[in-house]
């Protein structure tokens, strides 16, 4: 069996302008002899720029969404063929931020995979639990489901990411147990398996939430862990270069 490439993708959200371009530069330098897959996912408005800006290093970008449709009447919506066309090679696709705040269902970000792997972008699918669906036990049912309804089958053999990223987590500092995060990934690899056969075991699944220098290492050792979504701790390329680091 190959295992998984490892992936360490820095989420930068609605942070970033001009000025942070020189925090890309600097993590595209610090790569060379690195083993990872190293992606910086910044807002649609740098992706071009931040593409000239890393050219000819091993630094890969990604865009943070995408539209399903390839073009049309959506007003403010980005579609993968644009963020292709600006220079990104990957996109994260079903993060908690849009399931809450936008309403995307399953069924929504599936689409959105399939636009992906239509424009040739490598999509980063998100998943993961509520605080309050972890206390009422229901955390592998929720993410299991969540990477049933998300994935859809034109996936098998292609090049993608799980993200687990348990939605409490996420900016508040507080992470899963170890033991916790693995019996999440290992529910995750026997659900891949389960619907893509040989194919599930190659996709690495990542961590997201609060992961920071001073816990990746535990964090990325963990069992079936395959690298990680980094938030806040990626805006800073010392601190990402930590995490790096620790893989
Ligand atoms: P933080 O690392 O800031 O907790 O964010 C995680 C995340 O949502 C990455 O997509």
């Amino acid at each position: 069996m190959t295992s998984p490439t490892p992936l360490i993708a820095g989420n930068w959200k609605m942070n970033g302008t001009a000025a942070s371009l020189s925090e890309a530069q600097a993590v595209a330098a610090a790569l060379a002899g690195t083993s990872a897959r190293v992606a910086i996912c910044p807002p649609a408005t740098l992706v071009e720029r931040a593409a000239g800006a890393v050219k000819g290093t091993a630094l890969l970008l990604g865009g943070q969404d995408c539209r399903a449709e390839v073009s049309g009447a959506f007003t403010g919506d980005v579609s993968a063929e644009m963020l292709a066309d600006a220079g990104a090679s990957l996109v994260i696709l079903g993060h908690s931020e849009r399931r809450a705040g936008y309403g995307e269902t399953d069924a929504l970000v599936a689409a959105k995979v399939e636009a992906a792997l239509r424009a040739g972008l490598e999509p980063i699918i998100c998943v993961g639990e509520t605080l309050d669906e972890r206390k009422a036990g229901k955390a592998l049912e929720i993410v299991t489901g969540q990477v049933r309804g998300s994935l859809p089958a034109t996936l098998a053999g292609k090049t993608f990411s799980v993200a687990y990223e348990p939605v409490w987590a996420i900016g508040t500092g507080l992470t899963p147990t170890t033991p916790e995060i693995e019996e999440v990934h290992i529910a995750i690899r026997a659900t891949l398996v389960e619907v893509f056969g040989d194919h599930g075991k190659t996709p690495p699944i990542l961590y997201g939430g609060s992961v920071k220098p001073s816990n990746a290492d535990e964090i990325l050792h963990a069992a079936e862990v395959g690298g990680a979504l980094v938030g806040g701790a990626s805006l800073k390329a010392e601190d990402f270069l930590g995490i790096i680091k620790a893989l």
